[in-house]
C-alpha cells in the first residue's frame, strides 16, 4: 500500500493492522519512571481498536523523542490504574478533545507553534472552523504514525479534495502543482547540504554567508508550506537558489 493509502487506511480502518506489527517495549521518561499510558496500552489486545493505536505511535519519530501518549491526550502517565491514568482524557469525538479535529492543529502547535502559526493563517484553517471540513495537521502527517508527506504522496492526499469530484473541485491542478514545489523544496535542502560539504566554508566568509542566506530561504520555504500559498513558497526557493548562486565556481576557489 502507498504511504498516504497507509494514512488513509489509518484513520479510517482505525489502524487494525498494526495490531500485527506489535512490538513489547519498555517506555519510560527521561527519569526512567514508566509511563502508565504506554505500559497498559501495549498489553492490551493487539487486535483491539485501543491497543492498535499504541503499536502505531511504536518506532515513530515522536516515540523516539519521547513524546508520549499524555503529551497529546492529557491524562496521568504516572497513574497506574486507569481511572486515575484517564481523568482529562476525552475520545476525539468529544469536541473539549485535545485530540478532536478542530483542537489538532493547538495540540499539535505546543510543541510545533511556527507550522501552528503558519497553518492558522490559511484557507485550510478558515475552512476547518467554519465548515469543519478541510485538512487538519493529522490529515497530511497522520497521528500515531507520524509521516511526513513526499512528493509522490501529492496526488493521493491533495487529490482527495483537489479534484474534480473532491470538496475543493474548483482547483484540481493543485495537486500537480504542490509536487512540482516540495520536489524543488527538496532538491534545494540537498544542494544546501551538497555545498556545504563542497565548500566547508570559513565563518564569516562570503561561502558561509551565501549559504545563510540559502538555508534561511528554504527554513521559510518550508513554513509557508503550511500557509499552502505556493506562490511565496516559489518565491522563496527562488531566493534560496540565487544565493547559492552567488558561490564562486569551486576551481576558483581552489586556484
Ligand atoms: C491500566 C490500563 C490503562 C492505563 C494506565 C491507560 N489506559 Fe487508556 N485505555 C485503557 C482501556 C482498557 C481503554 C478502553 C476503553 C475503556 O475501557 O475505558 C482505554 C481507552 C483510551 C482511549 C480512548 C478513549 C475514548 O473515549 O475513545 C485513549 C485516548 C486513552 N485510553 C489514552 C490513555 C492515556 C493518554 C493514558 C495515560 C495518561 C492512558 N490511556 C492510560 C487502558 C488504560
Ligand atoms: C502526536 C500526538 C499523539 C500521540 C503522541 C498519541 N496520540 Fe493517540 N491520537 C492522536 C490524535 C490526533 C487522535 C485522533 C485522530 C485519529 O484517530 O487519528 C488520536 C486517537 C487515538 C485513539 C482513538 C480514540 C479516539 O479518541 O479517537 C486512541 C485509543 C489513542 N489515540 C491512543 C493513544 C495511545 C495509547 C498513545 C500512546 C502509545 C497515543 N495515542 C499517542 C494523537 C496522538
Ligand atoms: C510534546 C511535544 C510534541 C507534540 C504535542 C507533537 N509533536 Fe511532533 N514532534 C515533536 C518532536 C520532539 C519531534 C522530533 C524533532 C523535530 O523534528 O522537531 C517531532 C517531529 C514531528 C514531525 C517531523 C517528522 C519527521 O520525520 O521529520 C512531524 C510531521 C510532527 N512532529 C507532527 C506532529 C503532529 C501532526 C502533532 C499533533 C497530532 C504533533 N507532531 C505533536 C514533538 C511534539
Ligand atoms: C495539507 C497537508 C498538511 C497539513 C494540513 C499540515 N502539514 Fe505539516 N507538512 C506538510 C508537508 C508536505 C511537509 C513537508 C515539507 C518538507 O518536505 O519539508 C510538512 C512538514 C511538517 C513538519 C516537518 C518540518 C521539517 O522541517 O521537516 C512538521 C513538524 C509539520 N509539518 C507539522 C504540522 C502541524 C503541527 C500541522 C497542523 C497545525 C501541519 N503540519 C499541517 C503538509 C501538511
Ligand atoms: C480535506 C480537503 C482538502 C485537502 C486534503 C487539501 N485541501 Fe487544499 N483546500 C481545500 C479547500 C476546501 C480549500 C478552499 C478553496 C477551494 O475550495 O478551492 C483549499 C485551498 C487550497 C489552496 C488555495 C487555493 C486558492 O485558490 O487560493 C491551496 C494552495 C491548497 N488548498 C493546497 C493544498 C495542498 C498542497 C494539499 C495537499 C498537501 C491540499 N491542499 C489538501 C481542501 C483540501
Amino acid at each position: 500500500m502507498s504511504k498516504p493509502g497507509r494514512i488513509l487506511a489509518c484513520s479510517f480502518i482505525l489502524c487494525g493492522v498494526f495490531a500485527f506489527l506489535f512490538v513489547t517495549a519498555k517506555a519510560s521518561n527521561a527519569e526512567g519512571i514508566p509511563n502508565s499510558c504506554v505500559e497498559c496500552h501495549s498489553k492490551l489486545p493487539q487486535g483491539s481498536f485501543v491497543g492498535a493505536k499504541a503499536h502505531g505511535w511504536k518506532g515513530s519519530v515522536h516515540q523516539m523523542h519521547g513524546v508520549t501518549c499524555d503529551k497529546c491526550h492529557g491524562g496521568n502517565p504516572n497513574a497506574a490504574k486507569k481511572e486515575a491514568a484517564h481523568k482529562g482524557v476525552l475520545g476525539s469525538s468529544n469536541p473539549e478533545s485535545r485530540v478532536y479535529f478542530k483542537n489538532v492543529p493547538s495540540t499539535c502547535g505546543e510543541c510545533h507553534g511556527a507550522e501552528e502559526f503558519k497553518f492558522k493563517q490559511s484557507l485550510h484553517y478558515r475552512n476547518l472552523e467554519k465548515t469543519g471540513k478541510g485538512p487538519e495537521c493529522v490529515t497530511c502527517h497522520g497521528s500515531m504514525i507520524i509521516t511526513v508527506l513526499t512528493p509522490a504522496d501529492m496526488a493521493a492526499v491533495c487529490g482527495m479534495c483537489h479534484s474534480k469530484t473532491g470538496m475543493a473541485h474548483a482547483t484540481p491542478d493543485i495537486p500537480q502543482y504542490a509536487k512540482a514545489v516540495l520536489l524543488s523544496l527538496r532538491e534545494g535542502s540537498a544542494l544546501i547540504n551538497a555545498d556545504e560539504e563542497l565548500y566547508h566554508p570559513a565563518k564569516g566568509s562570503p561561502e558561509a554567508s551565501a549559504l545563510t542566506d540559502a538555508r534561511i530561504a528554504l527554513h521559510s520555504a518550508k513554513l509557508d508550506w503550511h500557509r499552502f500559498d505556493l506562490e511565496t513558497i516559489t518565491r522563496h526557493l527562488l531566493k534560496a537558489y540565487d544565493s547559492l548562486g552567488e558561490l564562486p565556481p569551486k576551481e576558483q576557489k581552489n586556484k
